[in-house]
């Protein structure tokens, strides 16, 4: 028998944060946080500060593995998540995406057919390259016990951004296409579907190891809504990576879903599940955690907050979700106000739980 080449030396399972995914209980729970990456750290600021704008970093793959990189430094994750933005999608299909202080993302907004016909996925792949390349950067740069995410929006979510032109309090347009001309917004996200599934698998290639797909607004539609626009394109992904990129584990996050979490878990075949501030712990124990395993979900807020208030708020994610497969993470993104000491003393508090 041959024995295992260098590049097999540490086989996947010795990553405490993919053998959770893979239904290990792991203790002490494998820790990252959503936008671990971010304006909370002063290195990243400086990064930030000579690459240009947002999206100009984000092409940048020198400086894109940097900031990917920061908060592994002082922090020790158990992942490190791609640095990237979920709206590099459409900007690759030819909807010009920009970021512009204090004012969020900006798109040319799609409100009719014409909008739709003149995208393109000619050049996703060369568009795209960029973060392919940084993703191979992480990947010959991070600690061996840190494992690599990629990463993309969910298409419901992203389509959001291309109906609105930008972010929206109550999504009304992109409701309006979806409910009154649901034949064009179906192409619009049957042709997501397509293109982030072509670039997920692109980013394994390049060596991401998990895939976490971000839907930021699933919690907004009605069930029968929700069930054709967040479960349906989900699942369409779940399943393209499982059979094309077998062993790859897919993260789900329907922020928002509240009881149609469980739905969601039955009918995507996620591996993991991402939880929201709001879940019910226990509920997500008893109904979710046989299923799969669960993320989460510390309020961002919490995490400004510190002191014992946070402390006594991580002990509780611990106990109740601390008994099956989890990983430990924020309900939403780190907010830019965070206190960085803040994040130590989390980190800390995870690594010495026991049960
Ligand atoms: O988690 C990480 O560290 C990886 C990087 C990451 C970013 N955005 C970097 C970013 C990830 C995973 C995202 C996902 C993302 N982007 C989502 C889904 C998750 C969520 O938070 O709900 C959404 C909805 C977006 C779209 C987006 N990007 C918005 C609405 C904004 C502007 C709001 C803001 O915080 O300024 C961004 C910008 C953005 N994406 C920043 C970062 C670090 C801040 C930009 C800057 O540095 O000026």
């Amino acid at each position: 028998m041959e024995g295992p080449t260098n590049t097999q030396r540490f086989s996947v399972s010795d990553k405490p944060f993919l053998r959770a995914l893979k239904g290990e209980k792991v203790m002490p729970p494998p820790v990252w946080l959503m936008r671990q990456a971010g304006r909370y750290l002063p290195e990243y600021r400086a990064t930030r500060g000579e690459a240009g704008g947002f999206l100009d970093l984000c092409y940048n793959p020198e400086m894109a593995v940097e900031v990917t990189l920061q908060p592994l430094r002082r922090y020790n994750f158990d992942a490190a998540i791609l640095f990237s933005d979920i709206l590099v999608v459409p900007d690759a299909l030819g909807q010009k995406v920009s970021f512009t202080a204090g004012e969020g993302p900006r798109l040319p907004p799609i409100r009719d057919e014409s909008g739709l016909k003149a995208l393109s996925s000619a050049k996703l792949h060369d568009h795209l390259a960029p973060v392919y390349e940084t993703v191979r950067g992480l990947k010959a740069s991070i600690p061996e016990k840190t494992a690599l995410i990629g990463f993309a929006g969910a298409p419901w979510t992203v389509a959001t951004y291309m109906v609105e032109g930008s972010g929206s309090k109550d999504y009304a347009e992109t409701k309006k296409m979806a409910y009154g001309q649901p034949k064009l917004f179906e192409a619009i996200i049957d042709l997501l579907v397509q293109n982030t599934g072509d670039y997920l698998i692109s980013q394994i290639d390049a060596g991401a190891e998990a895939v976490q797909i971000f839907d930021s607004w699933a919690g907004i539609l009605p069930e029968d809504q929700f069930a054709r626009w967040c479960i349906k394109p989900a699942a369409q992904l779940t399943e393209r990576i499982h059979r094309e990129r077998p062993g790859i584990p897919v993260i789900g996050f329907p922020r928002g879903a509240g009881l149609l979490y469980e739905r969601f878990v039955d009918e995507t075949g996620v591996d993991g599940v991402s939880l929201d501030t709001t879940m019910p712990l226990a509920w997500a124990a008893k109904v979710l955690q046989p299923k799969c395993t669960v993320q989460g979900n510390l309020d961002p807020i919490m995490l400004i907050t510190g002191g014992e208030a946070m402390d006594q708020a991580i002990d509780r994610i611990l106990e109740i979700l601390g008994n099956g497969p989890f990983i430990f993470n924020l309900g939403h993104g780190i907010l830019p106000s965070t206190p960085p000491e803040n994040v130590a003393r989390l980190v800390e508090r995870v690594r010495n739980f026991k049960a």
